[in-house]
């Protein structure tokens, strides 16, 4: 495979430093650009991102270490001049994100990104690479309308989905998923915290994540959706209601699922549809695509998020306590890692498939 230049935007934030773990070592991506906000702009990288460096068991990857961090906003055209494309996980305004992010691709520079800003915009693929790998044709409309000939963006879905949207999937086709509750138990992680920097959620659960429920209503139907002429076209179903609550954990997002279906499956379908499922990624050995993409427990005490999120470098999804349910047909409970499959992990995988499709070309 070619090899690629890319730039990290955001790499100093929590997701941003999950990237530059990633991308250490990655075969086909070669770190050139580190960047982030003017606050960190001119620094050694290892500076920039100082006490807020997350991972105790993980130091920062000795080649970052001295690399100067650029200004995402006011280095864009010499950004764009270096890198092949960028992944982008910064934490600013939503309109600030979305012109950011065009003006990268209008500069012919791809963005892969783990921001919300750009999810629902028509003709910007939000893709599961296991799910909806088809959605990246609508990049072509896209670069119509931004006028590039290299340049888009492709979106990652948000994280609460992450195990619940790979779960349902598999059942879809044969089954029709009418109806389905979520309620999603998510690490702190997932709002860039640590226990230090959010020592309030310690012996404490918090019932509100802001635009979370949302989020996990109406993404899952995009990705669900097809493509109509110069946009994707969101599922009608199934629908769905959720209940989202930050608990103290570090990383890892549970949820526990009620399901509905039109055409009521056995156990044994289900386990059987979960077991065979697998995707573009497998397909084509994609470097980050787990093996096994869905992993059923038959114990009944699994999955656990402390020791099970990290199944498959934290890429794959763990599905447990599968059983009938007196209200919905069935219940379960699954386990996706929130900032690997759930953000930079799922990044790179999306960014892999883009590279195979030829998209960086
Ligand atoms: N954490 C997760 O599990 C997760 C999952 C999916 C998606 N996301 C999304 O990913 C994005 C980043 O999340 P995070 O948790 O990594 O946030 P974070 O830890 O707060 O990091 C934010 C990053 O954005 C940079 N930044 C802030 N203001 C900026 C500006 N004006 N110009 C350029 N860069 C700026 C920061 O740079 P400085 O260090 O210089 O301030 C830092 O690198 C968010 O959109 C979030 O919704 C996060």
């Amino acid at each position: 495979m070619k090899q690629f230049n890319v730039g990290i935007i955001g790499a100093t934030g929590m997701v941003g430093q999950r990237f530059s773990l990633l991308l250490a070592d990655h075969p086909w991506f070669n770190v050139k650009v580190l960047a982030a906000s003017p606050r960190s702009a001119g620094k050694r990288y290892e500076d920039a991102v100082g006490a807020k460096w997350a991972f105790r068991d993980m130091p920062i990857p000795e080649k970052f270490r001295d690399m100067i961090v650029l200004d995402a906003t006011a280095d864009i055209e010499k950004i764009a001049s270096q890198v092949d494309f960028v992944f982008c996980a910064v934490d600013m305004k939503k309109d600030e994100i979305r012109a950011l992010e065009e003006r990268y691709a209008k500069a012919e520079c791809p963005v892969v990104s783990n921001n919300s800003a750009h999810r629902f915009t028509p003709d910007v693929p939000m893709v599961v690479p296991e799910i909806n790998p088809e959605h990246i044709e609508i990049i072509k409309a896209q670069r119509e309308r931004l006028g590039t000939k290299r340049g888009f963006i492709a979106v990652k879905s948000n994280c609460s989905l992450q195990s619940y949207v790979p779960a349902l999937h598999p059942l879809m086709k044969d089954f029709g998923v009418s109806q389905a509750m979520v309620c999603t138990y998510q690490a702190i992680s997932g709002a860039g915290k640590t226990f230090e920097t959010m020592p309030q959620i310690i012996d404490n659960v918090i019932p509100y994540i802001g635009g979370e429920e949302e989020k996990s209503e109406q993404e899952p139907l995009k990705i669900w959706g097809h493509i109509e002429g110069n946009e994707i076209v969101k599922a009608s179903a199934p629908k769905i209601s959720a209940q989202c609550l930050r608990v103290p954990v570090s990383d890892g997002h549970m949820g526990a699922i009620f399901v509905k279906f039109e055409k009521k499956p056995t156990k044994e379908e289900i386990l059987s549809a979960w077991k065979s499922f697998s995707g573009v990624p497998q397909e084509l050995g994609l470097p980050s695509a787990p093996k096994q993409f869905i992993n059923y427990f038959e114990e009944d005490d699994r999955p656990q998020t402390k020791l099970d999120r990290m199944l498959e470098n934290g890429m794959a999804v763990s599905v447990g306590r599968l059983r009938e349910d007196i209200i919905f047909d069935y219940k379960f409970v699954c386990l996706s890692h929130n900032t690997l499959r759930g953000a930079a992990g799922g990044a790179v995988l999306m960014a892999e498939l883009l590279a195979a499709k030829g998209y960086f070309d």
